[in-house]
């Protein structure tokens, strides 16, 4: 298994390209469900959960098809066709759905196209129970029979999937998009309230709306869908990684570096660009994306100080860069308290990064860091770590990134599944990191 090894305590200078966002490009390729016509979609990222995506398509009997990548090189994204013109199978088998949550956005296409679906559960996860009953119940609500068996969803809709009201008790992406898929295909006026607002979903609809379907409220917390009887052709970019441009941001902050997010898009990054800021750290808009670090005209001295973040749906601080965040903070001068509030078991990084010297306790959903900044370095020490899930292996990468002496991080395939290159785009920057093949 692949190793990253960090020599730390160097700081991060120069331009890091940001990819497509993982987050949009899942469900804009399971959209192409939808459509028997082609859809193009661009600017991906190349990474593990999307050939994992493909391959769940490619079973579907979507034709899946590379068409080279933007001009400019391997950073720029790749463009995949996508055609569905006959769906050969309704079943996302437990084998691809285990090892990736995300597989379950296809229930919501494949039900509304096909009248039928039978997908895994896709069972518990390392950062808690991730349940997909607003999932199930949402889809029952336009009309869909819904039961499970066997660890499998097994939905019906003969008669296709009717209009109606979907009231989401609490907040959640997956759901939202499973529902915007499903109900661009029904018959009537789809409501949905309480919906997610994260850009990912906003790109989602307007690619949708591009293949034809009647979204609007994009951006809100109701979204009305007028449902169309097909959907055809469509060619898409997807959006620039939020959370990879800001975990980016973190890893310049935390070395005391200045770095340029080529591509990154400020206005979906606003809680923690002003979290940054709120911590000592300068951030600028430039021409082409965001310059964090650096002073300003000398507006800015000092290091990283302690700051309190609570994570929160979009427009709120992402759950995605908690770890990155408290990382951050076990460098900084003072105290700074951070709570989670999306996932229950969101924590796990906690425990590696106090083998590292982070001074961290935990009570319940808050983590309170006391932060070892200030004048004489980070007070964090390599050491050989590894972790259970993608945001708390790259939390460790940073963290690895500040400290003095090798860290060691085992379990890289978590990494690979979110950043693409992560070594070449730090390394490029003058990180001492170097992937060792076992
Ligand atoms: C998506 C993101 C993930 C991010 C998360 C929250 C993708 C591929 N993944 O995950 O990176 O961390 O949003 O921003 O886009 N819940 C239920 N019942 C449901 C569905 C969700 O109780 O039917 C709960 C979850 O357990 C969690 C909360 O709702 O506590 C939010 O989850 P959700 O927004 O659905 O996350 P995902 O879409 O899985």
């Amino acid at each position: 298994m692949d190793k990253i090894r960090i020599r730390g305590g160097r700081s991060l200078r120069g331009k890091i390209p940001i990819s497509g966002a993982k987050n949009a490009a899942l469900p804009l390729m399971a959209a192409s469900l939808l459509s028997d016509e082609t859809l193009v979609l661009r600017n991906l990222p190349h990474l593990a959960d999307i050939a994992t995506m493909t391959h769940l398509l490619a079973q579907h009997g979507v034709e899946v098809s590379m068409a080279g990548e933007h001009p400019g090189g391997g950073h720029m994204g790749h463009v995949l066709k996508l055609r569905a013109g006959a769906i050969s199978s309704t079943e996302a088998p437990y084998d691809i759905v285990r090892k990736m949550r995300a597989s379950v956005l296809v229930l919501g296409p494949l039900l509304a196209r096909c009248g039928q679906a039978r997908v895994s559960l896709p069972g518990g996860c390392a950062i808690g129970t991730r349940p997909v009953d607003m999932h199930i119940r949402g889809l029952e609500a336009l009309g869909a029979e819904i039961e499970l068996d066997d660890g499998y969803i097994i939905a019906k809709a003969p008669h296709g999937l009717q209009g109606g009201v979907v009231v989401f008790p609490r907040i959640s992406v997956g759901a939202t998009e499973n529902l915007l898929m499903a109900a661009c295909l029904a018959k009537g006026e789809v409501v949905l309230e309480n919906a997610a607002r994260e850009p990912e979903v906003g790109d989602l609809a307007n690619c949708l709306n591009r293949m034809g379907a009647r979204i609007e409220g994009i951006g809100g917390d109701t979204l009305r869908i007028q449902g169309v009887d097909r959907l055809g052709a469509a060619d898409y970019a997807v959006l620039p990684d939020r959370i990879e441009a800001a975990t980016y941001a973190i890893a310049a902050a935390i070395t005391g570096g200045e770095v340029e997010l080529i591509g990154a898009q400020p206005e979906t990054m606003e809680a923690v660009l002003a979290a940054l800021s709120q911590a000592n750290v300068n951030v600028q808009r430039t021409e082409c994306g965001i310059r964090i670090g650096g002073t300003d005209a000398g507006e800015r001295n000092g290091g990283v100080i302690g700051i309190d973040v609570t994570t929160a749906p979009y427009p709120g601080f992402p759950t995605d860069l908690q770890a990155q965040m408290m990382a951050l903070m076990a460098v900084a001068d003072g105290a700074a308290m951070i709570t989670e509030t999306i996932f229950e078991n969101r924590f796990q990084h906690v425990p590696e990064l106090m083998r590292m010297g982070a001074d961290i306790a935990v009570k319940g959903a808050t983590a309170m860091v006391r932060g070892s900044g200030g004048p004489g370095g980070s007070g964090l020490h390599g050491a050989p770590v590894m972790a259970t899930d993608l945001r708390a292996s790259v939390s460790l990468v940073l963290a690895g990134l500040a400290s003095a002496g090798e860290t060691m991080i085992n379990r890289v395939y978590h990494l690979d599944r979110g950043y693409e290159r992560l070594e070449e785009k730090l390394s490029a920057c003058g990180a001492d990191i170097v992937r060792l093949t076992e």
